[in-house]
């Protein structure tokens, strides 16, 4: 066959989409070849078609691999969530694709390691069966705001190629208190029904309830109904609940969870992470960017996501050549706007206020940045970031 070594090519690249219609395809082209007497290039394709198929079988797609831990209906564009009878808002939103269009979190080693037993367990269903155990359901995952609790949630389901519903607690009960109870069970009717992720983000709303002095009987069955939903969910589905107030979930409701993970503030190391990977495609060196960590301090992913993009911002509309110097400069613009306040020697305030005192907290601080470094980046004489090093030092 003419061009056969460019047809064998596309065929390759083809069949790694694991697309059964193209398959089809290529065992047609076979059998006509084979019909038309080119055994040679009839075989070539067989090879083809017989690798295909066991690299497929060894690595399972996340769908499949999914299918093991959740069964039910599929869910498409064509279903909608159930909503309140009175008022038709709905109870939960969908999200088909919950990892499309967002980044991927960054963890510390730590919280990596644990998120990843986690869903490694629920993507080896077979080896936990094998062993005459099944996989955990359910997590909690708590900590304070803006460090990435709904993120994990959406990046976990993306993982195991399984569609979000996603519904917000604080909406449904603050919004229907008098029906809660009836969307409650509806919104878990529906969650059981389909192959799908249930997210029970602001959890901490039904805790919160408790206090309510207002409506103490519809209060109790809200929460026991929430606690059956739960339990009859448990052995099923695939449940996480997100909440930033753990201290307010007692233990009966914190048991119903099988895995709990603390997504805490950022580490120092993951922080210059979260700051260089938020920065691009700025060319930012590493003494820059483990600059502006320390002048920011101890934040979350989510302030730390915030202050690149105004950083981002101060540079566009300035139109400065980007370089460490024109990204202190744009910082020390947006610093003061940000709420960075504190303590007057911390180290937002030294940077914007007090150069001397900056470079002196910079260099003292451990974190090895070299007097040349900050020279550049404030431009500043070697000369006068040495006088600074020794005022400090007195
Ligand atoms: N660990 C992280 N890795 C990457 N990006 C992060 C991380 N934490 C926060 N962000 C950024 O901050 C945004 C908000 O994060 P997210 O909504 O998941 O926080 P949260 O913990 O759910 O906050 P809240 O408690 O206020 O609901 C994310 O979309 C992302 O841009
Ligand atoms: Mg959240």
């Amino acid at each position: 066959m003419e061009h056969f070594s460019v047809v064998q090519t596309l065929c390759r690249i083809g069949l790694e989409g694991a697309d059964p219609r193209f398959r089809k395809q290529v065992e047609r082209l076979r059998d006509r070849l084979r019909g038309g007497d080119d055994e040679k290039s009839a075989s070539a394709l067989d090879r083809l078609l017989s690798g295909a198929q066991s690299e497929h079988t060894l690595t399972p797609s996340a769908v499949e691999v999914s299918r093991l831990l959740v069964t039910g209906d599929e869910l498409t564009s064509n279903v909608h969530p159930p909503a309140d009878r009175e008022t038709s808002v709905p109870l939960a939103e969908i999200i088909l694709q919950p990892g499309m269009g967002k980044p991927s979190p960054i963890y510390s080693e730590t919280l990596s390691l644990a998120l990843g037993a986690m869903l490694g367990e629920w993507q080896r269903v077979d080896a936990l069966r094998a062993m005459g155990v099944e996989p955990s359901r359910s997590c909690l995952i708590y900590g304070p705001p803006g460090t990435g609790k709904t993120l994990t949630a959406f990046w976990l389901a993306a993982q195991l190629g399984l569609p979000v519903v996603n519904a917000r607690i604080d909406g449904l009960v603050s919004s229907f208190l008098g029906t809660t109870a009836r969307n409650i069970a509806n919104l878990f009717a529906f969650a059981n029904r389909y192959r799908c992720m249930l997210v029970l983000d602001e959890f901490d709303a039904v805790a919160k309830m408790r206090d309510d002095p207002h409506e103490v009987g519809e209060i109790k069955r809200v929460v026991n109904t929430l606690l059956q939903n739960l339990d009859a969910r448990a052995g099923t589905g695939l449940t996480v609940a997100i909440t930033n107030h753990d201290a307010l979930l007692d233990t009966a409701v914190w048991r119903r969870f099988e895995n709990h993970i603390r997504i805490d503030m950022p580490d120092e190391r993951t922080r210059v992470v979260m700051l260089s990977t938020f920065l691009n495609p700025l060319p930012v060196e590493e003494d820059v960017v483990r600059t502006l960590a320390f002048v920011v301090g101890k934040r979350s992913g989510s302030f730390l996501k915030n202050f690149a993009d105004a950083l981002k911002r101060v540079l566009a509309i300035g139109g400065v050549q980007v370089s460490a110097a024109s990204i202190l400069g744009a910082a020390r613009a947006i610093v003061p706007r940000m709420a960075i306040a504190g303590a007057e020697t911390s180290p937002a305030a030294l940077f914007v206020e007090d150069e001397a005192k900056f470079v002196g907290a910079l260099l003292a601080s451990g974190l090895g940045i070299r007097q040349a470094s900050i020279a550049k980046m404030l431009n500043l004489s070697q000369s006068t970031i040495s006088r600074y090093a020794q005022d400090y030092a007195a």
